[in-house]
């Protein structure tokens, strides 16, 4: 029997693959798939072999993840309770695909991942294997055993299988899009979350800078003027405007399944990325559309939470999201201190402004017959609706 684990090289995964082994005296082949976090892949191959993996795969979706994953996020302005950047939740899908692909590659239908039963990242796991693999056996270790992370160092010692120490306090997870930290003293929303729980977004350096971003048909090309591809602008942006403790998230946040949970995210270029994508469609778009485009947004975010990245509809909002990008070109310049961001100018060869209809001193200039000829009409519904009810 071999079973396919999605391997993290965290404390969940490294111990579940003994734990697979000798429950199921299975192979586990063990897949880690590079979306973007800082790891040393080859470490990770090294520590899942040392807990007992029969064979490892390292699989480099970082490109895949930007084009087909993150882009999208940019479009939809993809923010779960207007708050969170949807990282961790975009990524799950492309891992869980990844994974089946591996497991098809071995001839086998036994997958399993680190997920707890009380989380959400197993029902976008679960699901994302189930559309792309029906026949799947799913096996989830830690919602068999109901170990603590206490209790899994514990095992993990008592087996000799190496972790990573520092990793134990925290559940992290990590990628290009953003850093999702939460257990611990987070968990109590009433604490002040400390220090150590943050990486990306260090404050090192003080004062203000300004960063101008260039868009292309919805997605990010250029920084400064700069062209890039989306994989090193994201990295770019967390690197350099981290540097200002830009981008940091605290969230009480409603789960999937049924609760409420305190997160902290990092995610210095999804924030920023977002609030200039949203500015420039505001610029572009007629009253009607970008209202329109609100509701979608606010839909899609939802289904990508919630596990939903396989339901027709994602899809659906997501090609006219696509379709109605193809007008956000453009520049927008910001400008970052510490933890706020604030729009500096923006620009697009699409934008329906026009000086000389909004300026005071110049050019169009309703009559006064006009204007109240408009204001009547405009407000005609309301105001005969009110005489109705209060006379
Ligand atoms: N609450 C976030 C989400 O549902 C992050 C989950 C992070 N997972 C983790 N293992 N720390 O997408
Ligand atoms: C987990 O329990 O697997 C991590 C947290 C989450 O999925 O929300």
């Amino acid at each position: 029997m071999k079973i396919i684990l999605a391997y993290s090289g965290g404390l969940d995964t490294t111990v579940s693959i003994r734990w697979l082994r000798e429950s199921f005296n299975a192979d586990v082949i063990t897949v880690s798939v590079n979306v973007g976090q800082e790891d040393d892949f080859k470490k990770l191959e090294e520590r899942a072999y040392a807990a007992g993996s029969a064979k490892h795969y390292t699989i480099d979706a970082r490109e895949e993840f930007a084009k087909n994953y993150i882009a999208y996020d940019i479009k939809m302005n993809g923010l779960y309770e207007d708050v969170y950047p949807l990282s961790t939740a975009l990524a799950r899908p492309l891992i869980a695909e990844k994974t089946v692909e591996i497991a098809r590659k071995e001839n086998t239908t036994y997958i399993a991942h680190g997920s707890t039963s009380k989380g959400n990242d197993q029902v976008r796991f679960d699901l994302a294997i189930k559309a792309t693999m029906p026949n799947a056996t799913i096996i989830t270790p830690a919602r068999v055993w109901k170990m603590t992370r206490e209790d899994e160092v514990e095992y993990a010692k008592e087996k000799k299988i190496p972790i990573k120490i520092e990793s134990t306090k925290y559940s992290i997870d990590e990628n290009l899009w953003g850093r999702s930290i939460e257990g611990d003293i987070i968990s109590d929303p009433s604490k002040e979350v400390p220090e150590d729980a943050f990486e990306w977004t260090k404050k090192e350096k003080n004062g203000k800078t300004k960063i101008s971003i260039e868009f292309d048909n919805g997605v990010p090309t250029r920084i400064n003027g700069e062209k890039m591809n989306l994989v090193d602008l994201i990295r770019f942006l967390n690197s350099e405007i981290g540097k200002y403790g830009f981008g940091r998230l605290e969230h009480l946040e409603n789960r999937i399944v049924g609760f409420k949970s305190r997160e902290i995210y990092e995610a210095p270029a999804a924030l920023l990325l977002i609030k200039a994508h949203k500015d420039l469609e505001k610029t572009i778009y007629t009253p009607l559309e970008y209202r329109f485009k609100k509701n979608i947004d606010q839909e899609w975010s939802d289904l990508v939470y919630e596990g939903l990245w396989y339901e027709p509809l994602r899809e659906t909002l997501q090609n006219v999201g696509n379709e109605m990008n193809k007008w956000i070109s453009g520049e927008v310049k910001m400008e970052i201190e510490g933890n706020g961001v604030t729009i500096v100018s923006r620009d697009s060869p699409y934008s329906p402004y026009s000086d000389k209809i909004a300026s005071y001193n110049k050019g169009w200039y309703p009559s006064e017959e006009m204007a109240k000829g408009f204001i009547e009409i405009w407000g005609m519904h309301s105001l005969l609706a009110r005489k109705m009810r209060y006379g």
